[in-house]
């Protein structure tokens, strides 16, 4: 097979040097535009885990790269005037010219032909002249262009500017510095990567550069700029550019790649033409390097399987690999980019947000690196080496014992709207289980106002003593609070039980739905009749009315829920609300009814006893909620004397196209705690210990609800108690048994595992 490669980085040589190893017999032509050494850029890191990879593929450039390294295993941070260290994490530098002359010369041994100096312009012909083609030539690649409609390229340029220098500033440490100016915020990556120089990355948004003139800076002036700025951390060492080849400017903006597909026929995408990493992960020529061994692994079956078949398994090997770090980049890009949100923290806080920012990296992982870094963050977090989840948490005159909370889910086991044994037993159980704060399901605060007809209710006068019955247990039995959650199912109401249909519609024993405007949740669902001004102020009156019976039933707390599309909802999104008076049009209007219903609510509310509102942050859509509409609605109720916003996302619409993913909906708790300057709970697909604790510690949020989690597990917080070794949550005294034996199994299960 002739294989012809366009692009001479670490992609397509690397895929170069293995396709030589494996298949001696094939031809392989590389061909780029520079000269042999002339790079852009200066160093780049690899982590221990990629070394193995590599080792496996050619061990040969395994052990050239590894002789060639820098080890360092700390990473310091400078902010605030304040410098935090945090060790064992493991990485390697190497100078970017040192790694591709490597690669030349063992690519060269192996017999691949290297045609440096010659700009491939003409794809096509290329294409005609072998039997597989390769683009290997980079994030602007060429060959992705050629073929746009076939690949589908998904390019995002990013919102900072970054220019990639170099210092003899001689560095022991992944070094971020965070520096203020009078435009904005500046940040810098550095990291050394041979004997004499380090990599020195300097980004700051595109408004800050735009406002410090550097769009009209030439290199010297640019370098200047830098040097002065930074002049307290580089001890008299210079700042250097070997960017000269470049046309344009210095100073570039991110682009993230993707591609619907990476190959068609006889072409395929390598490296970064195929997608790109944040420069903050580090990982863009491991990605890169990576894909090449994935695409040499799939070409074994080249000959069997057919070409086609063989590029597509490459893909299939690599792109969920590939997604998950592009993920892990695009939260750690946007925290950069919004570096400005987080320097509110304290700096051990903010440390700890930039250590955990990608999300990749938990409480736990970082504690079997810096077990020091870890206990002083505890300290500092809770004034003692307490786990995060256990530190207590205060609203207003309501003590939490700790963070975890039980998240409202939907039993769809009442009989008009009355909670029964099995509610009992169901809260009873998670309150046992020690969670700080256990919700109730939504609480309808009418009869029509509920989803199903087997949602709990606050609208007869029986149902106070039934929720009292759950209430009195909680507080009886276990140290736990518990918060009522009520809410009108608004167009989404009259839907079947859950397990016979999730927002299917009645098919008999329906009733008349409301919403804000006369539009339905799906085809599929009842039209609901728009909401008059009087039925307003009936179903305004019924929240009130139900939050006094809450009182009555003796909740500890409140939470209004305006998030799932239900009816409070559906009057804060536009796709729901296309009302023409002042209840409908821009955001301010929208969020009138419902804050008019909080400050109802909140009248009849003692004012010792907290209460929260849960939210759609984001409804995925275009035209919908987003992150920027999320931060004035946290900030609206904070005005009306919200504590606490619960901060969930979607379920808004059926065309909403959700991000899944760990933990994908704490980045909005993040952005609005340390925005709108208020308690935030996260919740979604949040599971286990080391993301709790790396979510409370890191300020994204106060408190973290786990749904589904409690479902299959009552006792989450004592399990996790025991997986920690933390021996001081309170079990029922009933169990202490199972406390014990729980501990020394834990126990051993940690040793056995360090
Ligand atoms: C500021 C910055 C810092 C980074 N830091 C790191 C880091 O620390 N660690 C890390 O792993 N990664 C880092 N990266 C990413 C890394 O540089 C890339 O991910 C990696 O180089 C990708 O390798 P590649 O071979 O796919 O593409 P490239 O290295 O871009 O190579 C593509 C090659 O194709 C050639 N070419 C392009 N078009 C043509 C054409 N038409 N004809 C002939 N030749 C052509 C180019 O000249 C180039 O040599 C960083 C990137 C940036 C921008
Ligand atoms: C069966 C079920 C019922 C739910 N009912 C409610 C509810 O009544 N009120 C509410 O605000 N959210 C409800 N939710 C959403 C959860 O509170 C939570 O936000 C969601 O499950 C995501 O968290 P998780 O990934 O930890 O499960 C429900 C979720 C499930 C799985």
């Amino acid at each position: 097979m002739r294989v012809t490669c366009i692009g001479g980085g670490p992609a397509g040589l690397y895929l170069g040097i293995l396709i030589k190893a494996r298949f001696p017999s094939w031809p392989v032509r590389i061909v780029e535009r520079n000269r042999p050494l002339d790079t852009f850029g200066w160093g780049v890191v690899f982590s221990d885990a990629t070394l193995e990879n590599l080792q496996a593929a050619d061990e040969a450039t395994r052990r050239e790269i590894t002789e060639s390294f820098v080890h360092w295993d700390d990473i310091e941070i400078h902010f605030d005037g304040h410098t935090i260290r945090s060790g064992g994490h493991g990485f390697s530098g190497i100078s970017r010219k040192r790694l591709l002359s490597i690669l030349q010369a063992r690519a060269g041994e192996l017999g691949v032909e290297l045609n440096f100096q010659t700009d491939v312009t003409d794809i096509g012909a290329e294409r005609d002249r072998c039997d597989l083609m390769v683009g290997a030539d980079g994030a602007n690649s060429r060959v992705r262009q050629s073929f746009a409609q076939e690949f589908k390229p998904n390019l995002e340029r990013r919102r900072c500017r970054y220019v990639w220098l170099g210092t003899t500033l001689p560095l022991d440490a992944f070094t971020f510095i965070v520096e203020r100016t009078e435009h904005g915020w500046f940040t810098v990556h550095a990291y050394r990567f041979d004997e004499e120089l380090s990599t020195f990355i300097v980004e700051c948004r595109e408004e800050t550069w735009l406002a410090h003139g550097l769009d009209t800076a030439d290199t010297q002036q640019t370098i200047a700029f830098c040097e002065q700025l930074f002049e307290p951390y580089l001890h008299g060492h210079r700042l250097m550019t070997n960017s000269a080849h470049l046309r344009g400017r210095d100073w570039l903006n991110f682009t993230r790649v993707s591609n619907e597909r990476w190959s068609f026929g006889n072409v395929v995408l390598l490296g970064d033409a195929a997608h790109t990493a944040h420069f903050s992960v580090g990982s863009g020529t491991k990605l890169a390097m990576e894909d090449a061994i994935g695409l040499a692994d799939a070409l074994a079956f080249a000959e069997s399987d057919g070409l086609e078949q063989a590029l597509e398994q490459y893909e299939v090997s690599r792109k969920l690999e590939v997604l998950k770090l592009q993920n892990a980049a695009r939260n750690s890009t946007e925290w950069f980019e919004n570096v400005a949100r987080y320097a509110t923290l304290p700096p051990e806080q903010f440390a700890y947000s930039l250590l955990t920012r990608s999300q990749r990296i938990g409480h736990e992982n970082l504690r079997l690196r810096d077990t020091t870094y870890v206990d002083r963050i505890e300290r500092w977090f809770g004034g003692r080496a307490v786990p995060p989840m256990f530190v207590p948490f205060v609203l207003r005159g309501l003590e939490l014992q700790n963070r975890i909370v039980v998240s409202p889910m939907d039993m769809y086991s009442c009989l008009d709207g009355t909670p029964g044994d099995f509610h009992l037993v169901h809260l009873g159980t998670r309150a046992l289980g020690g969670a700080g704060l256990v919700f109730t399901e939504m609480t309808c605060v009418t009869r029509e106002g509920r989803i199903s007809p087997g949602c709990a209710g606050m609208y007869l006068p029986e149902h106070v003593p039934a929720w009292k019955r759950i209430v009195d247990f909680v507080h009886a039995s276990s140290r736990a609070k518990i918060c009522l959650q009520l809410g009108h199912s608004g167009p989404k109401g009259a839907t079947k039980l859950l397990w016979d249909g999730m927002d299917e519609p009645l098919d008999e024993g329906t009733w008349p739905v409301v919403a804000p405007s006369a539009i339905p949740y799906s085809p599929k669902n009842q039209v609901p009749a728009e909401l008059s001004r009087a039925e307003m102020d009936e179903i305004r009156d019924a929240f009130a009315r139900a939050a006094g019976m809450g009182l009555e039933a003796g909740f500890d707390m409140l939470e209004l829920h305006c998030a799932h599309g239900y009816l409070l909802s559906s009057f804060i999104t536009p796709l729901r609300n296309h009302r023409r008076d002042e209840y409908g049009g821009s955001l301010e209007n929208r969020l009138r009814y419902p804050l008019e219903v909080f400050r109802a609510m909140r009248a009849v509310w003692p004012a010792d006893r907290p209460t929260s509102v849960r939210i759609s942050a984001t409804d995925w859509v275009d035209g919908g909620i987003d992150g920027n509409d999320a931060v004035e609605i946290a900030r609206a109720f904070k005005d009306e004397g919200a504590d606490l916003i619960d901060v969930s996302a979607g379920q808004t619409t059926p065309d909403a196209k959700p991000v899944y993913g760990r933990m994908f909906q704490t980045p909005y708790s993040d952005r609005i705690r340390n925005e709108v300057g208020i308690a935030t709970m996260a919740v979604g697909n949040i599971t286990d210990v080391d993301q709790v604790d790396a979510i409370l510690a890191g300020g994204r949020a106060d408190l973290v609800a786990l749904g589904r989690p409690h479902l299959a597990d009552p006792f989450w917080t004592l399990h996790a108690a025991a997986e920690l070794g933390y021996e001081e949550a309170p079990w029922p005294v009933q169990y202490l048994s199972g406390k014990e034996q729980l501990e020394r199994l834990a126990a051993r299960a940690r040793e056995a595992a360090s």
